[in-house]
């Protein structure tokens, strides 16, 4: 008897939730709560794994625009083992691997990742952990987790599901690469912005973070600050309590530079060079501000995205990319370029040989 109103109850949630199915046992179907955050009033600082981890990832490189479009490919790019090939072999140590998990999983719960996706960015990191290379593997415009515009052809998720889809993806993820080498890195994920604030995103981090640690308890993780990963974040980002942690910061500045010409950051002028002494000041500067928050802090910092998009002369981008190179290495910050094969490339898909310059400015003497 006391059955029946209960069963009541879960079909009317069930009504409200899609995906919360009322046919199928609903064990999985119990919320965001399931995934309690881990406490976050005293972070340890890092390990020791931790920092020799984020040393070894070195000077890197980020496979942008592959496995980061909402079908691989659908941006002109594939990972192809010539990349990887040539990443590690040019010096790179190694790869930060951009995943739109988001549009290779179901809107409803489970929300099941797309079995052959798996097997496909499986494939790839066995590749590169095989080269020898550390792979930071991310998520990568959620659109709908930052509150952004779905790119076409994307499925729209029931928005209080949001936030648990996240995690659950994460589960799989972490589930499916548990066994893989320590030079596997989870980055839990790309540039959190718009719909995630500081609250939101530090409460859903650790969520996220209790939820690896089930199956990966003592990998390396890396969590950056809201506002793009923006340095000028940092002071709002609460780190859970947890020892195997690296954080993350991007740095385009000074933007006006990097990004000319770039249509999806809304076309700035084109014919800006680089690098006067304002220039210089703006791109240290966050690198200066990470520095900092990493001292008081007891964190490494791990310097993901930095680049100059195509627009500007070669010259100018050579410039720039050496001297945020050198920026980042005087304050013991180590790097991925972004990015391989694109617009901001170090290497000529067309040609198959890297761009001197720029290979340069990251790798030379
Ligand atoms: C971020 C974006 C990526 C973009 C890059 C440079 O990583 O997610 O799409 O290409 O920044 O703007």
């Amino acid at each position: 008897m006391r059955a029946f109103p209960l069963v009541l109850f879960t079909g009317r949630l069930a009504a409200v939730l899609p995906g919360c199915n009322f046919e199928r046992a609903c064990t999985d179907c119990g919320g965001i709560d399931d995934f309690p955050p881990l406490p976050s009033d005293h972070p340890p600082g890092a390990s020791a794994a931790a920092r020799a981890t984020a040393a070894a990832i070195g000077r890197g490189v980020n496979f942008g625009n592959m496995l980061e479009a909402p079908v691989e490919g659908d941006w002109g790019l594939k990972v192809t083992p010539e990349f990887i090939d040539s990443a590690a072999a040019v010096g790179f140590k190694s790869v930060r691997l951009p995943v739109r998990w988001s549009n290779h999983a179901a809107v409803a719960r489970p929300f099941t990742i797309d079995h052959a996706f798996m097997m496909r960015v499986d494939s790839i990191v066995d590749r590169l952990l095989g080269k020898g290379l550390y792979v930071v593997l991310n998520m990568h415009h959620y659109r709908q987790l930052d509150g952004d515009t779905r790119d076409a052809g994307e499925e729209a998720v029931f928005e209080p599901l949001v936030d648990e889809r996240f995690i659950r993806m994460w589960v799989q993820i972490a589930e499916q690469f548990r066994n893989k080498s320590d030079h596997l890195v989870f980055e839990l994920y790309n540039e959190p912005h718009g719909r995630l604030d500081d609250a939101g995103w530090n409460v859903l981090a650790a969520r996220t973070l209790g939820a690896v640690r089930h199956s990966n308890p003592s990998r390396i993780v890396v969590i950056g600050p809201i506002g793009w990963n923006s340095a000028g974040s940092l002071e709002w980002l609460r780190l859970p309590n947890d020892a195997n942690l690296i954080v993350t910061v991007h740095n385009y500045d000074p933007f006006t530079f990097t990004h000319q010409g770039a249509s999806w950051a809304g076309s700035p002028p084109t014919g800006v060079t680089c690098c006067t002494a304002t220039q210089i000041a703006a791109l240290t500067a966050p690198l200066e501000t990470a520095r900092a928050w990493s001292a008081t802090h007891d964190y490494p910092i791990f310097l993901g995205e930095f680049g100059a998009y195509e627009a500007g002369d070669m010259a100018s981008r050579a410039r720039f990319t050496r001297y945020m190179r050198d920026a980042a290495e005087s304050r013991g910050i180590t790097w991925t370029y972004w990015e391989f094969a694109a617009g901001f490339g170090v290497y000529d898909p067309q040609a198959h040989a890297f761009r001197p310059a720029l290979r340069d400015a990251l790798l030379g003497s």
